[in-house]
């Protein structure tokens, strides 16, 4: 049995996603200076290509969450792994995932920044599974809604492999 990705988004239509959230971004926080939160490993190409696309004085910081193990299925418990170094009270956050599948880590994120009084707080996350929350996320610039299916690349790891191939795609079994 061989395992092989197959593309489920196509690197132009990422980037057109991109371009796009980037602009809706840049028109929301005109005038501001936001905090960008990336959250490692995942979100760390999205997060690149995004940044070269807004035209604003911006900060950036990140967290490592964990709430997987090896393999598919999230544990539900949600670990924080490395803290943040910003002191983000009163700045205007935004918080940039690679995907939302149970809901599990971004609301143990959400809930845990808003302890520390920033001025906003939002999410933008590149991809979503509707399907598998387990607890209610709003995401306020969403990319792509997905299947429930699981992806590898674009930043998305198996296992912490694929994360360097440039498309989205899902691990097709084949004989
Ligand atoms: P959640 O807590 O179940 O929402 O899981 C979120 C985290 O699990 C994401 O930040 C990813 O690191 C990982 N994850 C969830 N679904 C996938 C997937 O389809 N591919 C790769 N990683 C995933
Ligand atoms: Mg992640």
């Amino acid at each position: 049995m061989d395992r092989r990705p197959h593309v489920l988004i196509a690197r132009d239509d990422i980037e057109n996603t991109v371009v796009r959230l980037a602009s809706e971004i840049c028109a929301d926080y005109q005038g501001r200076h936001p905090l960008l939160i990336g959250i490692l490993k995942g979100s760390f190409v999205f997060l690149a290509d995004l940044i070269r696309h807004l035209d604003l004085p911006l900060e950036l910081d990140f967290v490592t969450l964990a709430s997987y193990g090896s393999g598919r299925k999230s544990s539900g418990k949600v670990r924080a792994v490395q803290g943040l170094r910003t002191d983000i009270r009163g700045k205007d956050v935004l918080v940039i995932e690679d995907i939302v599948d149970t809901g599990l880590t971004i609301s143990f994120l959400l809930d845990g920044l808003r302890r520390l009084k920033p001025a906003s707080l939002r999410l933008c996350s590149l991809t979503d599974k509707p399907s598998c929350h387990r607890v209610p996320v709003s995401i306020d610039y969403l990319g792509f809604s997905l299947p429930d299916k699981f992806v590898i690349g674009y930043g998305l790891d198996f296992n912490e492999e694929f994360r360097y191939l440039p498309d989205i795609c899902v691990l097709e079994e084949s004989e």
